[in-house]
């Protein structure tokens, strides 16, 4: 049986000043367990736009990582308002962002499409007023 190791990070709601942090200290610990570079530069991609995400869309939530001997996996869950139409919310420039997100910098649409670009697998599952489940999988190796 493959060992696993995993790590959980709480987001909270409109933390501006945190976020940042899950994807910060799971850099760390990937470094510390010798995993290839070019997978820790992606995965902190991934878990950076998950946390904004979950923080701007959802209102908190909690980003797992699960380290195993030839993946990570990265998950985001929350109990948001769901995402309506994830075709239209993978677009690139497509966001629901207030003004007052997109006057701090944000709200360019451009996260989820980097989520992917840098996964091997992304999957997302949503219901519309109980939440959004996000799951990456990034290869060590790739094919
Ligand atoms: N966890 C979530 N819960 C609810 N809606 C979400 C969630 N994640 C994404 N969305 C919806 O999908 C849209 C697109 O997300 P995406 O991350 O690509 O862009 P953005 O967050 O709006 O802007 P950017 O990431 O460039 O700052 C969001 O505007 C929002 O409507
Ligand atoms: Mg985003």
């Amino acid at each position: 049986m493959t060992e696993v190791y995993v790590e959980e990070y709480v987001v909270k709601g409109d933390s501006f000043l945190e976020v940042g942090e899950a994807s910060t200290k799971l850099k760390g610990t990937l470094k510390m367990l010798g995993i290839p570079s070019d997978v820790t530069r992606r995965a902190s991609v991934v878990v950076y736009e998950a946390e904004m995400n979950v923080m701007i869309h959802a209102g908190g939530g909690v980003i797992k990582a699960s380290i195993s001997s030839d993946s990570l996996v990265i998950e985001a869950v929350d109990h948001g308002p769901g995402i309506a139409d994830i075709d239209l919310a993978m677009q690139e420039g497509y966001s629901t962002a207030s003004d007052r997100i997109r006057e701090l910098g944000f709200g360019a649409g451009m996260g989820l499409p980097n989520i992917k670009r840098n996964s091997d697998e992304l999957d997302i599952e949503t219901a519309l007023g109980e939440g959004t489940t996000l799951r990456a999988t990034l290869r060590f190796e790739r094919g």
